[in-house]
């Protein structure tokens, strides 16, 4: 066994990407490349997780993270239970560790949890004696998505050590740039906070807890040279609640278009974590563009998601 794999040995939950080790990075990606060969035989499926009962439980809209977990869980054979909140006891006020207590006793070995409150994965982590799986926890994190888009800019980087990402628009409110900023400044990447300042904040605030890490107001300052550009979804209430002056001027000055891509390195990828509002932080020939490696995120979220349902399926609590 290697490092590594002693490094994720010790873990039982992945709720966010502040506590993993860059060893644990590679281990991920190392059984990601093998469950990605899984997938591509023309049966894909294994069955390493028969007998795992995985359930999703979603308390918040999802399209590509409940579906792509959903798809990583089958193609490993393990059984899967989809939990929505609005067609559960929820609705009648039972409370989240009341329905975690319920799904430990029907059996589950790993719970999904996609929360619109910060921290709920961290509460169902104290009360669930399997693994846990944060799925996306309000504006704290998003690890899995983390882990994909990380593993994404791998498989077309090679290092991620000394590139340049930028990430453009709602980064304050953002889980997802949260989750990257810890995966990628851990793996040496230099990020680049770009977009208004009422939804970045103070550079102070970034850099008193990320090291190589730079707020920059001009998109086009921020993406010259980039090896990466991630634009981040524009969430239309916050120009109800006044941090935008109007739709029209964000998009003249940080719509990710062609021409301000041309100022990225000419080998710089396109992300996107979608959903995306095309026209608004990116214009349509650029989220389709050859440079585009949006739909492969995708794609890549459910290697990921095998990789470690695969590793974590199985830890439990000592009793
Ligand atoms: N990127 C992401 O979390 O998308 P969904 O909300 O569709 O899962």
């Amino acid at each position: 066994m290697t490092e590594a794999a002693l490094q994720m040995g010790k873990r039982r939950h992945v709720l966010d990407l502040d506590d993993f080790v860059p060893e644990e990075f590679e281990e991920v990606f190392a059984q990601a490349d093998a469950m990605a060969e899984v997938l591509a035989r023309p049966i894909a499926q294994v069955p390493a997780l028969r007998g795992v009962t995985v359930v999703n439980a979603f308390y918040e809209a999802s399209t590509r993270t409940r579906i792509s977990f959903e798809q990583a869980a089958k193609a490993l054979s393990a059984t899967v239970v989809n939990f929505t909140a609005q067609s559960s006891s929820v609705v009648k006020g039972e409370s989240l560790v009341d329905t975690v207590r319920t799904l430990e006793a029907l059996g589950a070995d790993v719970v999904v949890l996609r929360h619109a409150m910060s921290g709920a994965p961290y509460l169902v982590a104290r009360h669930f004696s399997g693994a846990v799986l944060n799925a996306g926890d309000g504006r704290h994190a998003h690890p899995t998505q983390g882990l994909l888009d990380i593993y994404t800019m791998r498989r077309h980087l090679g290092e991620i050590r000394g590139i340049r990402v930028v990430i453009v628009g709602d980064i304050l409110h953002s889980r997802v740039a949260r989750s990257n900023l810890w995966g990628l400044t851990k793996l040496g990447a230099q990020v680049v906070l770009c977009g208004p300042p009422t939804l970045v904040g103070p550079a102070s605030y970034w850099e008193a807890v990320f090291p190589n890490v730079r707020v920059c107001y001009a998109l086009e300052e921020a993406i010259a040279g980039a090896d990466v550009v991630m634009a981040l979804r524009l969430q239309k209430e916050r120009q109800e609640s006044g941090l935008l002056p109007t739709l029209r001027e964000y998009i003249r000055l940080y719509c990710l278009t062609p021409e301000r891509l041309a100022l990225a390195a000419p080998h710089a990828l396109v992300m996107h974590p979608g959903p995306m509002n095309e026209g608004v932080e990116i214009s349509p020939e650029v989220a389709t563009c050859a440079q585009s490696v949006i739909e492969e995120q995708v794609t890549n979220g459910v290697a990921i998601r095998m990789a470690l349902l695969y590793m974590l399926a199985g830890r439990k609590a000592e009793a």
